[in-house]
């Protein structure tokens, strides 16, 4: 067998690539991270409340943040925005929540986002989902990044991230199965899982940075699964609650204001770093142990599916795939819960003035109404344009002849989040961005 011309051709290139440049792009993107500010009409928007009475709570509340003069308007900073929704929740005369955070005994949940498929969108839904949840809600938020890709992380890194690093601990450590000559996983201790999220520029949004040792952590299993005794299916969800057990919800909002009714910002910013309410996974676009791993820890399994009669297949063999492992472990491990939440496929990237895109929506649909949302994201050419710097529509800040189309996406974007909320916290007051989409596209003029 003669193999010179391939290694001569990997020796070149990773002698190239050792020179070639390819940190000049990232550096801008990380550097200029969430310079992204909001307008006090998105503010209001984003809290659901009159404009009116921000400028009123404005007026009152010392702490109330200054945010950027620019011409007659302010403009505000995400970090601004949550320490607003602290300041209205603290209230003690609060009528409403307006930072929806878990109570102590309400458990995290956890929604993955995985498909057998490349290129479906799973990363840019995975965060926008995640960004919608802290701008809209004020969610505290955990990122799994579990795609050896690391297509999410670059969503979320900035420059104090060592991303592409190999020192920096992904999921797989995380699970306990890093190194891949090991005889059974680590069972680390909750201080030590806790380090391996990192903080993003995102008040409140936390990381856990994909890597190429993700893979490192699928031969370790693979040898693991020899051994009959270690439930490798789990370990993701096991390392979960471990370091859940240890991080709880402590600080009510109330106590954020001392006894004079003063706004304490030690106590906000603690709470706000304490814990986390949901945790959204991005999976990698192949049904791996580690990705089994993501789908059996989730409450939740979003679906993103481009509509294409071949796409769908592959949906089919994924879905096959699943039910064969979930019927050996429900047969196996009998106290296992699995997915206790609401479940679906995501239509993604759906070319509207094409019917056979819509058509398959509505015939998925037709046959499992439960099981496919209603709303989707349609192909944007304004995302494009974003992802290039890897912003993601909330991040992004288009030049003037882009700004339409990018504002088309943004209502895109919160609808497609919508609905998702309405799937998986039904508690949740929804904010209508869904029920309007719904009757744009499904109640068709007769
Ligand atoms: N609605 C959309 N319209 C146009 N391009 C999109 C849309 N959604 C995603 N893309 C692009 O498709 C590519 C794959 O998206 P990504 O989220 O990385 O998919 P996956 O994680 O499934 O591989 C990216 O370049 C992204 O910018
Ligand atoms: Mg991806």
């Amino acid at each position: 067998m003669s193999y010179g011309q391939f290694e001569q051709f990997i020796r070149n290139m990773s002698r190239v690539m050792a020179s070639v440049n390819t940190r000049l792009q990232r550096d801008l993107t990380m550097r200029s991270r969430l310079s992204r500010r909001f307008s006090q009409r998105e503010v209001s928007e984003f809290l659901n409340v009159d404009p009116t009475y921000l400028i009123r709570v404005a007026n009152e509340d010392p702490a109330f943040p200054e945010g950027t003069k620019v011409g007659r308007e302010r403009t505000f900073s995400p970090d601004e925005i949550m320490l607003i929704r602290a300041l209205l929740d603290a209230n003690p005369n609060a009528r409403r929540r307006y930072l929806h955070w878990r109570a102590p005994t309400e458990p995290m949940k956890v929604v993955t986002f995985g498909a057998q498929k490349g290129g479906t969108g799973k990363s840019l839904s995975a965060a926008h989902f995640a960004q919608y949840l802290n701008l809209f809600y004020g969610l505290r938020v955990g990122v799994i990044d579990a795609d050896p890709q690391s297509t999410i992380s670059l969503y979320f890194a900035d420059d104090a991230l060592p991303l592409f690093d190999p020192e920096t601990l992904t999921i797989a450590d995380f699970m306990g199965v890093g190194d891949p000559g090991a005889k059974e996983p680590t069972r680390h201790d909750a201080a030590t899982l806790d380090s391996i999220w990192r903080p993003t520029s995102w008040p409140g949004i936390r990381l856990m940075p994909g890597g190429a040792n993700i893979q490192n952590g699928d031969i370790a299993m693979f040898f693991m699964s020899r051994n009959a005794g270690i439930p490798i299916y789990r370990l993701l969800k096991d390392a979960i609650h471990r370091w859940e057990n240890a991080y709880r919800p402590m600080t009510p909002t109330t106590e954020f204001r001392r006894p004079d009714g003063t706004f304490d910002m030690d106590r906000y910013g603690a709470a706000l770093h304490e814990t986390l309410d949901v945790i959204v996974i991005d999976q990698q676009p192949s049904l791996t142990l580690v990705q089994l791993n993501g789908l059996l820890a989730a409450d939740s399994v979003v679906m993103p599916q481009t509509m294409k009669g071949f796409d769908l297949a592959t949906l089919a063999t994924f879905v096959n795939s699943i039910a064969e492992y979930l019927d050996f472990i429900v047969g196996y491990d009998k106290d296992f819960v699995i997915g206790a939440g609401a479940h679906f496929v995501l239509p993604t990237i759906v070319q509207e003035q094409n019917d056979r895109d819509t058509t398959q929506i509505l015939d998925l649909y037709e046959q499992a109404p439960n099981e496919t949302l209603q709303v989707w994201y349609a192909r944007s050419d304004a995302i494009a344009n974003a992802a290039d710097e890897y912003k993601s529509i909330y991040e992004y800040m288009p030049d003037k002849n882009r700004r339409q189309s990018a504002q088309q996406f943004m209502r895109n974007a919160n609808a497609v989040n919508d609905a998702i909320v309405g799937k998986v916290w039904p508690e949740f007051e929804q904010r209508g961005y869904a029920a309007e989409f719904i009757k744009d596209h499904w109640e068709t003029e007769e």
